[in-house]
């Protein structure tokens, strides 16, 4: 299908920087410059940079860090560590990897985990917290911080969705032990391909991930145990390294469609908006995703594709309503959303005309 509008437009964005991809690629090429190499080093030097902590490890997907980072942090067996459903399943895929059990708690009007009801799944066997910093927004994390603290529990961040954003002017992924970040190439920062890196301030944390992730390895000889292949490319790392460059514009570019999606749904009673872009609030939001919630959803999404207008729909089924052995948690915010959530187009390459496209579009269903 020909889309007028798509929900990410890969060969635009290419096109875009084709030139200094196509140096990038030819430069690490020509060098042979193929794993763990100077360009991987830069490239986890400038993140770690941007987000603000000591470190920052390249690995092979967030999942990967996730799951590594939990392991380096002797989650496992006989532990719980409370996330929750509204998420990507690779959230929960980390925690049942490592042995460990998800206790799901649900999300608020903002769409994260709602911190007054953690308290309530926290039981003896609790070691760790896996906050999930969902379309850009970053969890109220000072009272996640509060109630780890108060119970001394590790907390991990799920940042997938959320490099840059901020809460209390203090970015996601700095604020527990570590954070996640996924470079898969729909996100703010997407590579060619997967990717991920894990950031954190503990030194002895970082130098766990960095063996965990090759084998164990601590020298060209020696390893510290076992380990994992989970090593980003140095390919996909000298181009994520040449796009961050570029993400402060991009998160500011992201932030005015945002801006302009809220003036143009303006008034419609039928649709609810995700909160605007805000200069002066607690948050700093990055707008992975720009996530409505209507009550007809799945004929609204229909409509759109009529008019040419591709959406996404994250997650028409809960994670604990899907085959993998999780009790069934009693989770209604979490159920409403799997009904109700819709994504509408939001990239950097997206043109205003087509803001109003979609936002038409959406007029012309309800009206
Ligand atoms: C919230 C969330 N967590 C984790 C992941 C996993 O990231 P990756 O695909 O890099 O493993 C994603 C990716 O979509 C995500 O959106």
């Amino acid at each position: 299908m020909e889309w007028r509008v798509k929900f990410v437009d890969y060969p635009r964005a290419f096109a875009d920087m084709e030139t200094e991809i196509m140096d990038t690629v030819r430069g690490v090429l020509a060098a042979g410059d193929l794993m763990m190499r100077q360009q991987l080093k830069d490239f986890e030097v400038h993140l770690a940079a941007f987000v603000g902590t000591s470190h920052a490890i390249g690995v092979s997907n967030c999942t990967d860090g996730l799951r590594l980072t939990l392991e380096a942090l002797s989650v496992g067996p006989g532990d719980e560590v409370v996330t929750v459903a509204h998420t990507f399943l690779a959230t929960l895929a980390a925690i049942h990897h490592v042995g460990a059990t998800p206790v799901l708690v649900d999300v608020g009007d903002d769409y994260n985990l709602d911190p007054d009801l953690l308290d309530r799944a926290i039981t003896p066997r609790t070691r760790a917290i896996l906050p999930v910093h969902l379309n850009g927004r970053v969890c109220q994390m000072d009272r996640v911080m509060e109630v780890a603290k108060a119970h001394d529990l590790i907390v991990l961040e799920d940042s997938a969705q959320a490099l840059g954003a901020s809460f209390a002017g203090r970015r996601g992924g700095t604020w527990g032990a570590a954070g996640a970040f996924s470079f898969y190439p729909a996100k703010l920062l997407g590579g060619y391909g997967d990717g991920g890196a894990v950031v954190t301030n503990d030194r002895d944390l970082a130098e766990r991930l960095l063996a965990l992730r090759d084998h164990g390895r601590v020298s060209k000889s020696g390893v510290n145990g076992w380990g994992w292949n989970c090593r980003l490319d140095n390919l996909q790392a000298a181009l994520l390294d040449l796009k961050l460059q570029r993400l402060p514009d991009w998160i500011g570019r992201r932030r005015q469609l945002a801006s302009m999606y809220d003036e143009a749904l303006e008034g419609l009673d039928q649709v609810k908006r995700p909160p605007a872009p805000s200069d002066s609030g607690l948050y700093f939001d990055v707008f992975q995703n720009y996530v409505i919630e209507v009550d007809c959803r799945d004929e609204l999404a229909a409509h759109l594709a009529d008019q040419g207008i591709e959406t996404m729909t994250a997650w028409p089924v809960p994670v604990h309503h899907q085959p993998i052995g999780l009790p069934d948690f009693s989770l209604p915010r979490t159920e409403a959303l799997a009904l109700h959530a819709l994504s509408l187009p939001l990239t950097v390459e997206l043109e205003e005309d087509q803001v109003i496209t979609v936002t038409n579009a959406i007029r012309s269903f309800f009206n």
